[in-house]
């Protein structure tokens, strides 16, 4: 269920348009939006040459002959790694901090340009030295801790692949990453740290690697959380030996434009994840473009912090490769928002002066729950600009993330976008958009977007519809990863036709009388808890996969704290009934979901039900679950083979 709605848009109709000041030294001028609009294509080719450091220069911009696979930039050549580091040490700024990193316990180093290209350099010797060629799939899992970068960083400088799976992903969840991909190293941490406890990483990769039958040869350890670890022989090695080992000495080759960057695995409507291949020229221009403009970045003064873990694309492209390739000087925490204290993100920004701050709305209104009191206390003056991302943001969290956090003053992006487009799509651009809350408003330049009917056609304002990229872009994905045609089925198909190739999106939006572009949630069974993406197919399958489970449906209800909250309805098996007190049942399988998955994925609530409402064809009517689930009176039930199910079921559930 869409957490955004028309309803409470309507409450909150001020204005916020750029402050004169702002807009004088905004990166990004109104006549960007007229280049782009005069010529989309050499906009971005344009953007790929300002921006960016290429081995060999493209000739062409655009090849979409193959639709709907694209390439970009295809005939030039560059090193993703080179743009990020080597370039500006070069160029004169290698005592630049990079990185201004924060363990959870407190400790702390600032990496400068010249430090992490040093440090990069040796990495991808190490890889080197254990056989990683360029296309060779790398998986990492680790906590936020410079090495993560270093990594991603390394692998890439070899012209090699990151899949790079979030920490707070289960041992099952990495295995079936690690095995679609057929990774041939890992790199990990014994451990890292979160609400004041180390939590265990390698023994997680031991377990994913347990079978034996995976194409994983070495395990690189970065020592982090001093717990112990089992050690295999051979196929275990520590990050810190084998770095210390290496020669210091790395050039970085030049790669052709559509070389595979990194695979990301998310959530779809069906099956398992999906991993979303992304590559590297293309990429490269849309994140470096879009993270100086939206973000207004003036690399020499700012300092960013976008609070992503780097197991997300939020994390890959808004704190790795957009910030690094554009020389930024950024703010990287290992830990949670509240540990030792509430007021932990506040003490940072007032530490390192943070200028530019990038978080989530479930963040957000976490924060406006504990009341102002806590960033009142810190001196947050350095905040010169807001973003959010993730998920619709409300009104009242926006105004109160701009009057609290912002002093009253600072302007907010709201940026629309996902994992597989790679880069932001729809956001304000801070020095020339005037701001509205509770609207992403307007594609970027260079990106076309339409909001349609499910016929197809343009919607007429201000009906709602379905949001579909109208032109390929820069960062688009390039394919699942192993899997051509649920590429196109899942994208691809609902709307093109003939040689018109329109991507479907799979979010719900609507223009309003301004022309502004409102986003309403997802339209398919993809929920959103805390801004991450989670499929209830997903869940419902680890649920059954236990032996007290006959069926399972899942719904993401709406939820104040985390946008939606996953609910599921589970059917016992018979034997298993009398067996299992209902609480049992619920624990039990909250826990079994956690273990499968990751705690992300954990049911708020699990209720035992003794039907499930099905239509004639035996499809799960999950929306009157969802009704259910919100409290909420039932919708239609005519369709229901059996009406009665959902009064048991109402009454079950109270
Ligand atoms: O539903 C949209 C929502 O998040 C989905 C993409 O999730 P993911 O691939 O995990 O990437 C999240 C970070 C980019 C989208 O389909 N979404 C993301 N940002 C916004 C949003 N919904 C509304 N407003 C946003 N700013």
């Amino acid at each position: 269920m869409p957490t955004n709605s028309i309803d409470s848009l309507l409450h909150e109709n001020r204005r916020f348009p750029p402050a004169a000041e702002f807009s004088a030294q905004s990166t990004a001028k109104p006549s960007i939006y007229d280049d782009a609009k005069a010529d989309r294509i050499g906009f971005w080719a344009d953007q790929a040459r300002e921006l960016l450091h290429w081995h060999k220069p493209f000739t062409e911009t655009l090849d979409w002959s193959n639709a709907p696979f694209a390439r970009w930039f295809a005939d030039g050549e560059l090193n993703v790694a080179y743009n990020c580091l080597d370039r500006h040490v070069l160029a004169g700024n290698g005592d630049r901090v990079a990185i201004h990193w924060e363990g959870e316990p407190g400790d702390s180093r600032s990496i400068t340009y010249a430090e992490l290209t040093a440090e990069v350099k040796r990495a991808a010797n190490v890889l080197k030295g254990l056989g990683i060629r360029q296309g060779d799939r790398v998986a990492v899992y680790m906590p936020v801790i410079p090495e993560a970068v270093v990594a991603m960083l390394a692998i890439a400088r070899l012209g090699a692949v990151h899949s790079v799976v979030f920490g707070g992903f289960s041992s099952e969840s990495l295995r079936s990453r690690i095995d679609d991909a057929d990774a041939k190293l890992v790199i990990t941490a014994d451990g890292g740290w979160r609400k004041g406890k180390v939590f265990p990483l390698k023994t997680a990769v031991d377990g994913a690697l347990e079978n034996g039958t995976s194409t994983v040869e070495h395990v690189l350890v970065v020592k982090r959380g001093e717990n112990d670890v089992e050690w295999i022989e051979g196929r275990d090695l520590w990050w810190h030996d084998e770095l210390a080992k290496a020669d210091a000495e790395h050039e970085a080759e030049g790669f052709e434009a559509e070389n595979p960057l990194f695979i990301l695995y998310t959530s779809g409507t069906t099956g398992k994840p999906k991993g979303i291949l992304h590559t590297s020229g293309g990429y490269l221009t849309q994140v470096a473009s879009t993270h100086r403009n939206v973000f207004d970045l003036h690399p020499e003064t700012d300092v960013y912090w976008c609070t992503a873990d780097v197991g997300w694309i939020t994390g890959h492209s808004y704190v790795v490769y957009g910030p690094l390739a554009n020389g930024a000087t950024q703010v990287l925490y290992e830990g949670t928002p509240d540990t030792p204290h509430p007021g932990r993100w506040w003490e940072l920004i007032q530490k390192y002066r943070v200028s530019i701050f990038y978080t989530a709305p479930t963040a957000i209104r976490s924060f406006m729950k504990l009341g102002r009191s806590i960033p009142d206390t810190f001196d947050l003056s350095s905040i010169r600009l807001l973003g959010s991302v993730g998920e619709p943001i409300n009104p009242e969290a926006w105004i109160w993330y701009r009057d609290v956090i912002g002093a009253g003053a600072t302007p907010i992006v709201d940026t629309w976008w996902q994992t597989e487009t790679g880069g932001i799509m729809i956001s304000a651009l801070p020095g020339i958009t005037t701001l509205k809350p509770g609207s992403a408003q307007v594609p970027i330049p260079g990106i076309k977007i339409d909001i349609l009917g499910e016929d197809g056609t343009r919607v007429d304002p201000p009906q709602g519809g379905l949001l579909v990229v109208s032109e390929p872009w820069p960062a688009m994905l390039r394919g699942i990863w192993g899997d051509p045609e649920r590429f196109r089925e899942t994208y691809w198909t609902r709307f093109s036709s003939g040689n018109t190739w329109k991507y479907f999106a799979g979010d719900g939006a609507h223009v309003d009388s301004d022309g502004d572009i409102v986003l309403l949630g997802r339209v398919d069974d993809v929920m959103n808890v805390s801004g991450h993406r989670l499929s209830t197919q997903e869940i419902e399958s680890a649920l059954v996969s236990h032996p007290i489970v006959a069926e399972a449906a899942v719904v993401g209800a709406a939820d104040e704290a985390t946008g939606q909250a996953v609910v599921a309805f589970v059917i016992l098996r018979s034997d298993q009934e009398s067996a299992q007190t209902v609480e049992e049942a619920s624990t039990l399988l909250r826990a079994h979901v956690s273990q499968q998955i990751g705690a992300i994925a954990r049911p708020r609530q699990v209720f035992v039900v003794a039907e499930l409402p099905k239509t004639r064809s035996g499809k799960i009517m999950r929306r009157l679950l969802q009704d259910v689930a919100e409290g909420r009176e039932l919708g239609d039930t005519t369709t229901l083979t059996d009406t009665t199910v959902m009064q048991i079921i109402t009454g079950q559930v109270k």
